[in-house]
């Protein structure tokens, strides 16, 4: 379907690499052909001895635990698949998730794989801007959700999306039509290199970009969950990223599946004494979760840890942010236990930097490159990004400071930015991907994250593009132009904060920053700003573009440093 955006291709299986052993643990579908929800449920579900193993524990509201087996998960997403086939959906369609981490939502994204469609999941938490931009984006054709999101974030904006052809309800109406539905319908045959998932992102110019994942990068799933998380088939496994993320669903769904390990989802938002509490009670043994929730839990202090067992975690692991030295030592002291770090993004579909959970962490540092992955360090330009002169970069040996680079090639890098040649071509050069991180190299490989070469915010783990966010304030009538920033936050690592100037004969008044707050909150849900300042006009390079990077460093009270690009250094 994508063939355009097509750039790079995966390894072929039949090369001898650091992935064959995963290769080789995977079945591939019966008449040849590989399909990641075969490797997760139903390679499990035909072998008797694992058929009635948990394979998903979900705690409702209510926070009783509800088990799906992999034989019963296998049929379950079956019977969606088949609903799929009676809404028309073909092959390399994109069906979209605006769900919370249940099991309708395990249900669904496996289905969907089992259907061949492309699974596009989205952030329960978006508002309706966000969600209509990446619907269209997509061109997502059918929409699985809760009737309450439905009601709050999908009527308002259906008129205008045309492509939307239908809207699946969990509740009595998804139960109905699964019911009805053929649990042993089989699964349509996917190639390797076929579309299975779209995991949508942010940059800092232009619309939000979908990237585009295949069948294959369950190799890579795989591969890490054992190399790194360590994860064997009698973990309880819990992954506490949202399933609207690219983490939720290769590490929440797709990882402990395939590995044939219990996963275990909470439906309910995040609280530290509830978190204990699921750690204790579901003897969790492998947490994947993020700096944040790490520093929310430190905050809460040593003393809460104390009042529950969690003599069964064996492994911590983290993602999405930098991991400060501070948490991996409270960690250490209070939990007993290292706080593993892992770097990786949406494009490349799989944890590329890491410390292994058998491996001595060091504090402040993510690790090396896993077996498989190179990585090298490239010289930088004065934009911050990698320097190419003629095409070429400059790699950097030994300790070294600048952009990190991946040599393309392993099985989950993404196939392209959907519908967007041009965005998908600028992260390749000279035979690299190029990250858009700053790191640091020592002398021994070790990598440590210095920055972001780029003005995309990370909000709780989450990227916010600070063009989606302006773009939706200007929108809002009273506004001329907007400047978005993130802002260092000791828990969340960062906030959005927005610089608005206001249209002419507007006055700034205290009501008004409070609309506009409540405007965002409507339009923009969880990627809102949290603190507006309404100010007289915004510095602007010389093209016209707002610049972030000055705000940022106004905000912060840091030297301005080199304004020659700058149109009214004021
Ligand atoms: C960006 C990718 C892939 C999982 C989560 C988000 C930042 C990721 C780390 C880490 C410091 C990190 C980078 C990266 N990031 N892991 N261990 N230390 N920063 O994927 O939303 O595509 O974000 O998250 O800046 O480029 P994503």
């Amino acid at each position: 379907m994508a063939s355009d955006t097509l750039v790079v291709e995966g390894t072929g299986s039949d090369v001898d690499d650091a992935w064959t052993a995963a290769r080789r643990s995977l079945a591939g579908l019966p008449g040849g052909g590989l399909n990641i929800a075969h490797e997760a449920v139903d390679r499990h579900a035909a072998d008797p001895g694992v058929r009635g193993r948990t394979a998903l524990r979900v705690l409702d509201r209510d926070g009783d635990a509800h088990e799906l087996t992999y034989g019963e998960l296998a049929r379950r997403s079956s019977r969606f698949a088949s609903v799929l086939d009676r809404l028309g959906v073909w092959p390399g369609d994109r069906v979209a998730t605006l769900l919370g981490p249940d099991a309708d939502l395990y249900v669904a994204a496996l289905g969907i794989l089992k259907a061949g469609a492309v699974l596009a999941p989205l952030f329960s938490a978006f508002g309706r801007e966000p969600v209509r931009t990446r619907l269209e984006l997509g061109g997502v054709s059918v929409l699985v959700t809760t009737p309450e999101l439905y009601r709050r974030t999908v009527q308002p904006i259906r008129d205008d999306l045309p492509g939307l052809r239908h809207v699946l309800l969990t509740g009595p109406m998804l139960d109905g039509l699964l019911d009805a539905a053929d649990p042993d319908r089989p699964i349509t045959p996917t190639a390797p290199g076929d579309a299975a998932l779209l995991h949508f992102t942010s940059g800092t110019t232009g619309a939000p970009k979908a990237a585009l994942h295949v069948h294959e990068a369950v190799v890579a799933h795989l591969a890490t969950a054992r190399s790194v998380l360590g994860l064997r088939t009698d973990d309880v496994y819990w992954c506490t990223a949202d399933p609207g993320w690219v983490t939720g669903v290769s590490y929440g769904i797709v990882a402990p599946l395939v590995v044939g390990a219990t996963a275990v989802a909470d439906t309910r938002p995040f609280d530290v004494r509830r978190w204990y509490r699921v750690l204790a009670e579901q003897r969790v043994t492998v947490w994947y979760t993020a700096p944040t929730a790490l520093r929310m839990f430190m905050a809460r202090g040593g003393q809460e840890a104390r009042r529950y067992d969690l003599s069964a975690l064996r492994t911590i692991a983290s993602v999405g942010e930098p991991l400060n030295g501070a948490v991996v030592e409270w960690a250490l002291e209070v939990l007993g236990l290292q706080v593993h770090d892992t770097w990786w993004q949406t494009e490349t579909g799989a944890i590329m930097l890491a410390t292994p959970a058998d491996e001595e962490v060091r504090p402040g540092a993510i690790g090396r490159p896993v077996p498989g992955i190179e990585a090298a360090v490239l010289a930088q330009g004065p934009d911050g990004r990698a320097r190419i002169d003629d095409g070429h970069v400059t790699v950097v040996g030994g300790s070294a400071q600048g952009e990190l680079a991946l040599r393309p090639g392993w099985p989950s890098l993404f196939r392209g930015y959907f519908g967007d040649p041009d965005r998908t071509a600028a992260c390749f050069a000279d035979g690299w991907y190029l990250t858009g991180d700053v790191v640091r190299r020592d002398r021994d490989g070790w990598y440590r994250f210095v920055a972001r070469a780029d003005d995309v915010i990370k909000t709780a783990g989450h990227l916010v593009g600070p063009f989606e966010v302006e773009s939706c304030l200007m929108r809002h009538p009273a506004v001329a132009e907007a400047g978005v920033i993130g802002v260092p936050d000791p828990a969340a690592g960062a906030l959005v904060k927005a610089f608005v100037v206001l249209r002419a004969g507007i006055e700034p008044s205290r009501e008004l920053r409070a609309d506009l707050l409540g405007y965002g909150r409507r339009e923009l849900g969880a990627v809102a700003p949290r603190s507006i300042a309404l100010v007289p006009d915004l510095p602007h390079t010389r093209s016209g573009k707002v610049m972030r990077r000055l705000l940022r460093t106004r905000e912060l009270g840091l030297p301005d440093g080199d304004l020659s690009t700058l149109e009214n250094p004021s």
